[in-house]
């Protein structure tokens, strides 16, 4: 599958891990990889070729860092541009359905945090239900998201397991190896668990 990865961090120099996953990311064969806020450092996207983009490609993965409960704000603004009446939704309006969708998020909250009678009150996988239903909303599939927790609070080795993870799932997704039946019973899934679900 034609994987685009759409990374979206504003205050990169300050970032541990996410620079590091988008290091990783940029640097492999058959993925493309674009830094938004590098791109359109003055939020003047080019929606002209984002669609186009987007066409080219089967699998959008959404790289960022959960900034108030929500996305950081250029991606915000890339999907209130880029996702047109009469190109993503719409009866004229269906050139993105069926393919799909993967959000890759890093948080400062732990999973505790993210639980009912966590200080969020709610799991991580309410948090994008934005996402999930704007990806279903263009016909697409939205595949349950890739979490790294305690982004801020992790020892070396837990944030080496992700960054090692990172490639290995866009890889996986990129020549089909990601077994998705598996995949879909998850409401989101963390690199530990990232093993079962590869095919070799
Ligand atoms: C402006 C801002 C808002 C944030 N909002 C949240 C939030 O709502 N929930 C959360 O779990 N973490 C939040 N965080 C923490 C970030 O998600 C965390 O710092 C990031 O995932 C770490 O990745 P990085 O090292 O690549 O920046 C916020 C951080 C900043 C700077």
């Amino acid at each position: 599958m034609r994987v685009l990865v759409l990374f979206a961090h504003p205050a990169q120099r300050r970032s541990s891990i996410n620079t590091a996953m988008a290091t990783a990311a940029r640097a492999l064969k058959g993925v493309t990889f674009v830094d938004l806020y590098a791109e359109y450092p003055r939020f003047s996207i080019d929606v002209d070729r984002e669609q186009r983009r987007l066409m080219e490609h089967d699998v959008f993965v959404f790289q960022f860092p959960v900034f108030w409960y929500s996305t950081p704000a250029l991606l915000k603004q890339w999907q209130d541009l880029v996702l047109e009446y009469g190109f993503a939704y719409g009866p004229q309006g269906k050139k993105l359905a069926g393919k799909q969708v993967l959000a890759c998020v890093t948080t400062g909250g732990s999973r505790a945090d993210y639980s009912e009678s966590g200080g969020n009150r709610r799991y991580i996988e309410h948090f994008l239900y934005p996402l999930e239903q704007t990806a279903t909303l263009c016909g697409m599939e939205y595949l349950p998201p890739f979490v790294l927790y305690s982004a801020n609070h992790l020892e070396e080795d837990s944030a080496q397991d992700h960054i090692r993870s990172y490639p290995q799932l866009l890889t996986a997704l990129r020549d089909d190896r990601l077994d998705l039946t598996r995949a879909r019973l998850l409401p989101a899934f963390c690199s530990p668990q990232l093993i079962d679900l590869i095919r070799n």
